[in-house]
Order: structure tokens, then C-alpha cells, then sequence
């Protein structure tokens, strides 16, 4: 099968949350033109919406993997079998790019015979060009093909290659960490507003206290156990609460939490 054979650049597997954010990131930074995408979803409301658009709509699975040069999966690790079953074969000169958590590229090759295999893991800050992703690929010579893959997660974050299996490992500090934090934000707003703040004020204080917090660590050459150190002045008001979180079992609490994110991903790839 030539390069030429596939009729459209990049095609899409399920419209939902994250297919949609990678749509939206593709299409508003130009990556592809909607003329270059073609689709498929089970929901006729969302092919009208962007067959409007000028995005091509495929008949069903096979038809989408057999017109695109770059097939992006954007459907749940749980009916992967059946859907991969439809549309296994030899696809020579094409990239599969997979971001179900726990599908590994051993089990992506079994049914993509020839093709060049993406394993990656997004992120929610997707929906807002944000996102961090994770990947690792199945022939690290496939420089253009790399690269390809690159420009499409750029559409919607930044992206970091791991080792394969590393990619499991981290999907507590990546896929999963949005959640983490929100929960995080919502317990210290929920005191806040049993403290006498308005929602709204506590929202915008920890909301913005958290981004501040990220983009310093993220620029300061200080670990962040410096970091910590810095706030927590003695006697002060932070270490009179960071010390309730330890003996609450703060830090053993997050330990389970990864680990059991972690062993979640991979019982999905089983
Ligand atoms: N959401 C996250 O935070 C996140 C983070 C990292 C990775 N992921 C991964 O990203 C993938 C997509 O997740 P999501 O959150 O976007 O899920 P989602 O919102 O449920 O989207 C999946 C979409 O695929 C559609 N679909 C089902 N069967 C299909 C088929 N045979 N052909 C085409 N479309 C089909 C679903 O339609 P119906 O609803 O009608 O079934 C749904 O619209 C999953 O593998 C997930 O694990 C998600």
C-alpha cells in the first residue's frame, strides 16, 4: 500500500470528550484542513455538526482506517477488541495512534499488521490546548512519522516520549492528575466557603493559588522541597496546617491513590 493510497491525512475514532478536544486543536492551529480529516462516530448530530464544518465523514470503522494516512483512536479501552477485530489488516505506511489507557503497542500490532504504532496518553487541559501527554512508539526510526505525531499533540498540549512501559507508571502524574488536583482545589474551597468565604472568592484564590504555585516550581531552580521550606516559616500558619496533612495520613493517602491509578491502567490492558 502506498503513502498516496489513503485519500485523507488524519482521521479520527469517536467524537467524545478527548476526540473532540484534539479535533478542535487540530483544526484551530491548522494542522490539518478539515478538508485533510475524515471521521467516525455512532452520533449523527455530531457528524452533521462537523460535516458542516468541511470534515469528510467515513461509512463505518474499516472505511475510516482504510482512507487515512494517520488513524487516531479516540474510543474507550473497553470496547477495543470488538472494534479492532473489525478493522485488523495489513496497513502498510500508516500510523495508529492509541490513547486508552493499559493498550499496549504489542496488543495494537497483533491487529495492525505493517503500521506504525503511537501508545499515548492525553489529558483533559486538551479542551483548553493545555494538555500533557505521554507516548512512546513501536520503531524509533520512523523520524517523519515521529515528528507527524508530534505536530498532532502539539495541536493540543506538550508531549513527552517514555519508555513503554513508563507510560502506565505516569498516568497518575498525567491522565488521571487532573482529577487529583480538582479534588485537591475542591476540599480546600469547600473549607473556605465553611470558613465564611464566598464560593466564588475561594474558587478564584486556590484556582489561581494552584497555577501561580505550578509556574513557579516550574521556572524556580529550587526543588520543591525548597519550595515547601520557603512557605513554611516556624510557627507560622503553613506548617500548623501541612503538619494536620501528615498526620492524616496526607502523603499515604496519595501513595494508594497512585497506586492503585497505576494498576487500574494496567488490569484495562489485560
Ligand atoms: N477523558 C479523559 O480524561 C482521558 C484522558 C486520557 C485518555 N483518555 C482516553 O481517551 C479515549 C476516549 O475517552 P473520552 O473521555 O473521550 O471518552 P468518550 O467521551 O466516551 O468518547 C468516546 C466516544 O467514542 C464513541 N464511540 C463508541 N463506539 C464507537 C465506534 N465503534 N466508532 C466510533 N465512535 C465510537 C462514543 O459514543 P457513545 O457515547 O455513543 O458510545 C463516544 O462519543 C479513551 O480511551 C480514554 O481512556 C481519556
Amino acid at each position: 500500500m502506498s503513502k498516496n493510497k489513503y485519500e485523507y491525512k488524519f482521521g479520527l475514532l469517536g467524537v467524545g470528550k478527548m476526540g473532540s478536544a484534539i479535533l478542535g486543536g487540530l483544526i484551530n492551529k491548522e494542522i490539518y484542513k478539515p478538508e485533510e480529516i475524515v471521521i467516525y462516530t455512532l452520533e449523527e448530530d455530531i457528524k452533521e455538526k462537523y460535516k458542516k464544518q468541511g470534515i469528510n465523514i467515513a461509512n463505518d470503522e474499516i472505511d475510516l482506517f482504510n482512507s487515512s494516512s494517520v488513524t487516531l483512536m479516540a474510543i474507550k479501552p473497553q470496547i477495543y477488541d470488538s472494534v479492532l477485530e473489525k478493522v485488523k489488516g495489513n496497513y502498510n505506511n500508516k500510523t495508529i495512534i492509541s490513547i486508552a489507557p493499559g493498550k499496549k503497542i504489542e496488543y495494537l500490532e497483533s491487529f495492525f499488521k505493517d503500521a506504525f504504532i503511537v501508545r499515548a496518553m492525553p489529558n483533559t487541559p486538551a479542551l483548553i490546548n493545555q494538555a500533557m501527554i505521554t507516548y512512546a512508539v513501536n520503531n524509533e526510526s520512523e523520524e517523519e512519522k515521529i515528528e507527524e505525531a508530534k505536530k498532532i499533540f502539539s495541536s493540543i498540549g506538550k508531549s513527552i516520549v517514555l519508555e513503554e512501559w513508563q507510560i502506565d507508571e505516569a498516568i497518575p502524574l498525567n491522565g488521571s492528575m487532573p482529577a487529583y488536583i480538582f479534588k485537591f482545589a475542591k476540599d480546600f474551597i469547600d473549607c473556605g466557603i465553611g470558613h465564611g468565604l464566598s464560593e466564588e472568592k475561594a474558587k478564584e484564590l486556590a484556582l489561581n493559588s494552584i497555577i501561580g504555585s505550578s509556574l513557579l516550581a516550574l521556572s524556580s531552580p529550587d526543588d520543591l522541597q525548597t519550595l515547601i521550606n520557603n512557605v513554611c516559616s516556624k510557627g507560622g500558619t503553613t506548617i500548623a496546617g501541612l503538619q494536620k496533612l501528615e498526620e492524616n495520613g496526607f502523603t499515604t493517602s496519595i501513595q494508594a491513590c497512585f497506586d492503585a491509578c497505576v494498576n487500574r491502567s494496567k488490569e484495562l490492558g489485560k
